[in-house]
């Protein structure tokens, strides 16, 4: 008889990345740190999006330190304010060529009520609308790009998740911080579904993933109760294995159109990446129209998949 051993995904299972462009946003720390570090392992030319110009300033070092094959630089975004994704997508629109891959990475989790700059409910308005307003805006660069990407990191809190329509901003409903992160994973999900579906009825190439890292130690849990803070690195996969869910999911040729990974193991909390179960909630189709609707009210972000351009305004 034989015996058949499942070998994990590990990072010598991505191919060269020499050639590619790569965005990963939150790519100071945390998954977006490992994620970034090992793109430009395997060869590509990484660009860091950070709201602290010093923190990524040191991620750039750190990565480098490490050697690489590619490349990696820092650009300034803060999601939690529309004019700084303008800028940012502005500059790397205007100042290369491809864009092969866009990591959307970044999160806040569980701080208590904060507005953005335009009046967004911090986790809703940095989580999803950032990313909303930031892949649109990039678009153009995205579109040029046979065969690119756009991965979007969520969490198993999607499955919690419920989009309220009428009040996506907490303003008529008692504040829930875990609700609301909970709200804005599920846009997440629902977000690379119908950008999925999109690209299908334009005839596009692009494809749309998702990923999720199970339970991985890092800073996310910084608005957290102190013994979920105790516990974590002690739970919690090391973050260099949680990102291995993100690097798939932005790197797997079997992904068609779309795609979802996460962590094998625990009811998908901790393991190598494999294909993850997408709920009920994140294939409701109307509910995610809607959502997009809303997306594009509130940014001011158009999408024109079918415009060769890409031109969001
Ligand atoms: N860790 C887990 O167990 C877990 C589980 C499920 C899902 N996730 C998801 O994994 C992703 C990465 O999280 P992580 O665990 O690596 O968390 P993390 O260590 O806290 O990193 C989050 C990153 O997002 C950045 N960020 C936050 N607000 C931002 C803003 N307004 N503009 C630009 N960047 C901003 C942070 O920048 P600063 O350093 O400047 O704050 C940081 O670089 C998130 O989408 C999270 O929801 C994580």
């Amino acid at each position: 008889m034989e015996v058949v051993v499942l070998s994990a995904w590990t990072l010598d299972d991505v191919a060269d990345q020499r050639g590619r462009a790569v965005v990963v946003t939150g790519g100071n720390t945390g998954l977006g740190f490992e994620t970034a570090a090992m793109f430009a392992e395997k060869g590509a030319d990484v660009l860091i999006a950070c709201r602290d110009p010093r923190k990524a300033a040191a991620a750039v070092e750190r990565i480098m330190a490490r050697s690489p094959r590619g490349t990696v630089r820092a650009g300034v975004l803060d999601l939690a304010d529309l004019d700084s994704v303008r800028a940012f997508a502005h500059a790397v629109v205007g100042g290369q060529e491809r864009l092969d891959v866009l990591v959307n990475n970044a999160a806040v989790m569980w701080p208590p009520l904060t507005r953005t700059r335009q009046g967004f409910e911090s986790q809703f308005g940095t989580n999803h609308l950032g990313h909303f307003a930031l892949t649109g805006r990039l678009l153009p660069l995205l579109l040029g790009t046979p065969g690119a990407r756009v991965t979007t990191v969520t969490s198993l809190a999607q499955t919690q998740g419920h989009i309220d329509l009428a009040d996506l901003n907490w303003h008529t409903r008692p504040y829930s911080t875990t609700a609301a992160y909970a709200q804005s994973k599920l846009a997440n999900m629902l977000f690379t579904l119908e950008l999925g579906r999109r690209l299908r009825a334009a005839g596009l190439g692009q494809v749309s993933t998702a990923s999720h890292p199970g339970w991985t130690a890092t800073e996310l849990t910084r608005h957290s109760p102190a013994l979920v803070r105790r516990v974590s690195p002690w739970v919690g996969m090391r973050p260099d294995k949680g990102a291995l869910t993100t690097l798939r999911a932005a790197t797997a040729p079997e992904a068609q159109g779309v795609g979802y990974w996460g962590p094998r193991y625990f009811f998908e909390t901790k393991g190598g990446p494999v294909p993850a179960k997408i709920v009920a909630r994140a294939r409701d189709a109307a509910v995610a129209t809607r959502l997009w609707e809303e997306s594009t009210r509130l940014t001011g972000v158009a999408y024109r998949l079918t415009d060769p351009t890409g031109q969001t305004e």
